[in-house]
């Protein structure tokens, strides 16, 4: 399958300190990969400079989409291109519908309009999907949104838009087990064999629902440890204190 990430030795700041220190991680199409690690870690951090947040600052190394440097490219060329991020913290927008800020999104990133018809009738299928109330189209984006709407709405929009990079930052993070299900049944739907996803998590019980190709364990701005799922497995029963171990 042919590359569609690669995160080459990868240095970053934040406020002149060191956060990533050295990532080095190749994601093909057609492969989900899972990222663990403790709070504080860098995951997020990794996942906004790969999104291109301008706080951020990379120090060194590459980071290439489809084999080419991206970046030099702000936020809106890389969704172009076709990378998409899930917020751990989605903000609100108040003043913006839903269903505007779909169409919007969806007009940017597609460089056309969306017949207003098809555009209704897939908003409305992938919301009954994500069990999401019709009333939520006309609600402002994620303004008094509980922490399961807030996901489920950052899952609407990866479905509609359909990323070739999905990156899924916490997305499990403060769901009971019925909207963690839902959610990932939604995250199980955009798999594909032309397509790519990176899942950011702290817990293993994500990874119950969705089966990632690879694991990756984070610590301290880089990846320490890569396998497969069972890699998770062990890091769940035995804690993240292992590491340290065998170290
Ligand atoms: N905007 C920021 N300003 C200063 N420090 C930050 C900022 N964002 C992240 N950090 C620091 O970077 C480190 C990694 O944070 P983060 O990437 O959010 O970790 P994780 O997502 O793994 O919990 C933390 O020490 C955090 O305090
Ligand atoms: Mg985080």
């Amino acid at each position: 399958m042919p590359e569609l990430l690669r995160i080459a030795n990868l240095h970053a700041s934040i406020e002149g300190k060191e956060i990533l220190k050295g990532v080095n991680l190749t994601i093909h199409t057609g492969e989900v990969h899972a990222i663990m690690g403790k709070n504080g870690s860098g995951k997020s951090t990794l996942s906004n400079i790969v999104m291109g947040h301008p706080s951020y600052k990379v120090i060194s190394g590459d980071i290439l989409f489809k084999g080419k440097s991206i970046l030099n490219m702000p936020t809106d060329e890389r969704a172009k291109l076709g990378i998409f991020l899930s917020f751990q913290h989605p903000t609100a927008i108040p003043g913006v519908t839903v269903t505007n800020f779909l169409r919007t999104i969806l007009k940017s990133t597609r460089g056309k309009d969306v017949p207003i018809k098809e555009f209704r009738k897939e908003v409305r299928g992938t919301m009954a999907k994500l069990e999401m109330p019709e009333s939520f189209a006309s609600r402002y984006v994620n303004d008094g949104f509980s922490g399961g709407e807030k996901k489920r709405n950052e899952i609407l929009q990866m479905s509609l838009l359909k990323p070739s990079l999905a990156i899924l930052d916490e997305i499990d993070s403060g769901l009971d087990i019925d909207a963690l299900k839902t959610i990932c049944d939604g995250i199980n739907q955009n798999r594909s064999q032309d397509r790519g996803m990176l899942m950011i998590t702290h817990y293993q019980r994500m990874l119950n629902y969705i089966t990632p190709d690879f694991v990756h364990i984070f610590v301290d701005g880089k990846i320490m440890m890569s396998g497969d799922k069972s890699l998770a497995l062990k890091l769940e029963e035995k804690g993240y204190e292992f590491l340290n171990v065998n170290s």
